[in-house]
Parts: C-alpha cells; structure tokens; sequence
C-alpha cells in the first residue's frame, strides 16, 4: 500500500489534466472507474438463461446513467441552437469614451420562448439571443432578443405571462383565451404583440434576424463617468422572415429548420456574422427624454438617439457537443465586468436574480465550472465545496479572509457614492398604462408596408380568431383599435366581434404615479 500511495503522489494528479476519451480515439471499452469491459451488450447473468446479477457494475453503470440523461430544461427559451464565435472591435475610440469593457471570444444561442425543448424552431415566437464573452477579466453574458422592446416593465407580471404562454393546467394543451387574455388586459404589451404577430415573428431561421439589449445598461469609465446605453446587433445576412403559411409548412415538414440552417451554413464556411451598435444617452439627457429610459415596453428608436457601431461579430464554429457546449450554456445578465453595469430597469433587476438561481436548480451550485461558463481568468473567492466541485476546489487557497495568507484585492475603479445614479422616481408604477403607450405600436404600424400591414392582421385574425371567449377577442381587438382604428377594425371584422372605446390617461408613464393606481389596466 506504501508503494501506490507514493506512486499517487508521484504522478502530480492533476484534474485539469485528465484526458478526455475525444483525445485519444483508439481508446477501449471501460467502465465509468476506467478499468477496461469487453463488450457493451454483455450482462453478468445465472447460466444461459438466468436472472441478472446486482454484482454486474457495467450493467448498473448503464442504466444509472441513462435514467440521468435529462437535465431540467430552461423554463423558457428550452428550444434553441448556438455556435462559436470571435468579437471584433471596430469603432475603439468610441467605446473608450464611453467604457472601459474590453472583449474576445464568444459563444452564441439562439433560441424560442414558449416552447418546450422539442418544440419546432419556426413557431411563431420571439427569438433569443444569448451571447458569452470572454474578457481578460471575466465573462459578460447580453442575453438579447430578436426585439427592441418586451412585453412587460413590470417583473412580476412575467411568470404570469409566461404562464399563458404554456400549456393549460387542465388540458394540458396551449391555449388562445389565456394567451390573448393576458395580452388584451396589459396593454403595455401591445408593440411587442405588434413585432409578433408581423412577420417578424417568423424570422428565417436564426441567421436573417437583429438583436437587442431591449435594457437600458451602463457603460462605466474608470474615472466613474457613466452613460446609458443600449447595444443593437445587425445582421449583415439581411433581414429574412417567413409568412405564417411558410412557417407553419417549416414547422410540420422540418421543425428543425433554424437548428439545420445554422449548423450547414457554419459548416459550409458561410460563416453568419453581425455588427454591434451602441446608443448612448448621458444621465442628464434621460432626464428629459421621450420615453422612460427604464422602461423595457419603449424602444429608443434611432432617429430618437443614433446607433455608432463599435464592432462585429462572426460564428466560425459549430459546437463539437451540443450538450457540453450549447445545452449547459449558462447565460445571465448578471454576469458583467468593468464597464458594464446595469441600470435601475425593474426587470432587468428582477433578470439578475433569475438567471443565476434557474442555473443553480438546472445545472447546480458549481455551474461556473463548467467549461463552456468559465472565465479564461482564474476565479479566487471564499465560496467552496457543493455537488459537482469538479476544476480542484481552489485548492489549499485560505477559506476565509485570512491575514495568515492574504488574498491580493484588485483596485476599486470607481465609487458610485460619488456619482449618484438618476433613477428619476420612475420605478415605482411603471405598469400602470398611459396613453404614451400607444406611441410606439402607431410609429411601428406606420413605418409598415400594405403588404406588411396586411398580413399582420391576417395573423392576428388566424390566431386571436380561435379564441373561444368574446369578451377576450373584443378587448384585444379594441386595443388594437385605440392603437390604429384601420387595424382594429380589420381585427374586430375578422373574429367577429365589436370594438368598444378605450382611454387611457395622457403624459409620461412616470408622472403619473399618483394619478394610476397599478393594476388598474385590469378594471377597464
Ligand atoms: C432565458 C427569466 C426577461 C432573454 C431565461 C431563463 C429564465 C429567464 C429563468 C432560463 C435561463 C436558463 O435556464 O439558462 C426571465 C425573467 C425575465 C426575463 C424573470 C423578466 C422578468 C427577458 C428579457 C430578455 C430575455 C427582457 C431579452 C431582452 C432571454 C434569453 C434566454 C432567456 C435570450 C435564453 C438564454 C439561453 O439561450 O440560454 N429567462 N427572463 N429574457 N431569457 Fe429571460
């Protein structure tokens, strides 16, 4: 025994070092302890045709294992593809200005919302868009999607939506009154249901669409200077979407199309690559601008503030394992770097808890050790131990902030104390609905084609015409109705029901705090 444990020590183990059976391809058939097995289809058994043995290790190894395969999946956004990539700074002048975020490679997924994990990646949807950088100095994830805007500016308002967007708790089936009922009673979403229901809502696959921060995030420079700003990614592969007759074809005949698309066009070397834009808006111009810079239903528009390219990015490789590589991806907003902060946008407050706690219950506590979501820096802090501590557990490194060996602390780059945050006394009641809300779905109808204008309400009619209860197809007809009275009313015409009149209170959403009880965009 003396001999093997001088001989553990001799080897200098090292767990970074353990080889992977992908880099030696000529390896033998083993059990999960390495000890080599003869044949996968062979089982410990009594005589020729006996029972099974409990001893038989490789048999229990097998099934073991492939009762595990499943992880969770992601509670939205399950369905989804991604690839590899490299960022490439094309404006750093202008983001020296601004921030002191440096980036290098990247990954990319891209995905849907709504539908389970088997679910076809044509279905009508909004895209995410997940991208990981690394930096010298850590990882910062945008967890973007395919729109400007979203939804809700209220967070909790979001497992409520998302709710609507599964299945019903009794027939287990998706169902168009909770999906419009929601809809037609916050009518803060009604831009976002605008992009949705055009055909932007049935992107080409993953390649042909942008993708936004949606957000209002910080850029921070080391004097502690901070702007607001939005980052907008554009395809250079031109904007392409389907018709809802395409999609729904896609959908049945190749529910794998995006998945396909992407995986042969990196494959093929046609390597799908975008341009990172910046808007940028100082604290005091937020003040007085348009629109609630805090609020996630309003899109800045860039005849509102100009976007200045700061870089390009391109996906270059495929993942050699979608598992390893894509599936245990784990993006969140909250991972941020110098440079890079977030604003006092509710939701996106709400986005820095969710990831990360939904990525301790899908992959576990030690989910940063995964190589796909660890940093190219090493990582040196107090938190140890828990299931699954696989990169050495930092070692003999002092647990607790020792004087006996001190941990090296890097400078504080900039105090905020000093550079207080202008939050505007907007956060409060940003649920509440003003007519400001509207602004947005008119300049998007207006900005549309006939063609485009005409197969947006086709869409909406399909859908929103399926919908059992009157009371819920007149109230999102009517909505449409206060947005645009042609569209409403080509809406109401096709699912049968009369529009009624709808007001809502003039002004800026955050001056009327007082005024608009939150809620009350369910009494109408
Ligand atoms: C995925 C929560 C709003 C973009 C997810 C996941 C959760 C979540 C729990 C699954 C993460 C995982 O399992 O790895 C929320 C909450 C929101 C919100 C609580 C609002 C209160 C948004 C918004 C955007 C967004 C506004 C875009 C601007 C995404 C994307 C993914 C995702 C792209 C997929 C990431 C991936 O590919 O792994 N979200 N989300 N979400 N979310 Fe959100």
């Amino acid at each position: 025994p003396g001999q093997a444990y001088t001989f553990a020590l001799d080897t200098g183990f090292n767990v970074q070092e353990q080889t992977s059976s992908e880099a030696a391809p000529d390896v033998e058939l083993t059990l999960d302890n390495g000890a080599p097995y003869p044949h996968p289809f062979e089982y410990e058994r009594i005589g020729a045709n006996g029972p099974l043995l409990l001893q038989d290790t490789h048999l229990l190894e097998v099934f073991g294992s492939f009762d595990r395969e499943r992880i969770p999946e992601r509670v939205v956004h399950a369905r989804g593809a991604g690839a590899h990539g490299y960022f490439e700074v094309t404006n750093a002048d202008f983001c020296k200005n601004y921030t002191m975020m440096d980036m290098l490679s990247e990954n990319v997924r891209f995905s849907t919302v709504g539908g389970e994990s088997g679910s076809p990646d044509e279905a009508r949807d909004p895209r995410g868009f997940a991208m990981k950088f690394r930096t010298r100095k850590g990882i910062v994830d945008f967890v973007m999607n395919n729109t400007p805007v979203f939804f809700i500016r209220d967070p909790s308002k979001f497992p409520h939506f998302i709710h609507t967007q599964k299945r019903h708790p009794s027939s287990h089936l998706r169902d168009k009154d909770m999906f419009w009922d929601y809809l037609g009673s916050n009518p803060e979403s009604l831009y976002q249901v605008m992009r949705l229901f055009s055909d932007l809502g049935t992107p080409y696959g993953f390649r042909h669409m942008d993708a936004w921060t949606g957000h209002t995030y910080r850029w921070v420079k080391q004097d502690g200077t901070w702007s607001y700003v939005k980052l907008y990614a554009q395809t250079m592969q031109g904007i392409q979407n389907f018709t809802n007759a395409d999609a729904n074809a896609i959908a049945g005949s190749n529910p794998d199309f995006a998945t396909q698309d992407l995986y042969e066009a990196i494959q093929n070397g046609t390597y799908p690559g975008w341009t990172l834009y910046a808007q940028v808006l100082s604290p005091q111009a937020a003040q007085t601008f348009k629109y609630n810079v805090l609020d996630l239903t309003k899109d800045w528009g860039f005849d509102d503030v100009a976007p200045v390219e700061i870089g390009k990015f391109y996906l270059t490789q495929n993942p050699t394992n979608y598992f390893a590589e894509i599936e245990q991806a784990a993006f969140s907003p909250s991972n941020m770097v110098d440079g890079w902060a977030p604003s006092a946008d509710p939701v996106l407050q709400a986005r820095l808890f969710s990831y990360p706690d939904t990525h301790r219950y899908r992959l576990g506590v030690n989910h940063k050790q995964i190589p796909v979501n660890a940093p190219i820096n090493p990582v040196a802090n107090f938190e140890r131990d828990g299931r699954m501590n696989v990169n050495g557990n930092q070692g003999s490194r002092p647990v607790y902030m020792s004087t006996l060996s001190k941990m090296k602390l890097p400078p504080r780059l900039y105090n905020d104390e000093e550079h207080q945050q202008w939050t505007g006394g907007a956060v409060a009641a940003l649920a509440a609905v003003n007519e400001i809300d509207f602004d947005w779905p008119r300049r998007f109808w207006n900005g549309l084609s006939e063609q485009d204008q005409q197969n947006l309400i086709s869409n909406v009619v399909g859908h929103l015409g399926a919908a059992p209860t009157y009371s819920v197809r007149q109230r999102m007809a009517s909505l449409f109705y206060h947005a645009n009275a042609t569209l409403g009313q080509a809406i109401a015409d096709g699912v049968g029901v009369k529009v009624v009149d709808l007001t809502f209170p003039d002004g800026p959403t955050w001056f009327n705090v007082t005024k608009t009880p939150v809620g009350s965009t369910l009494d109408y």
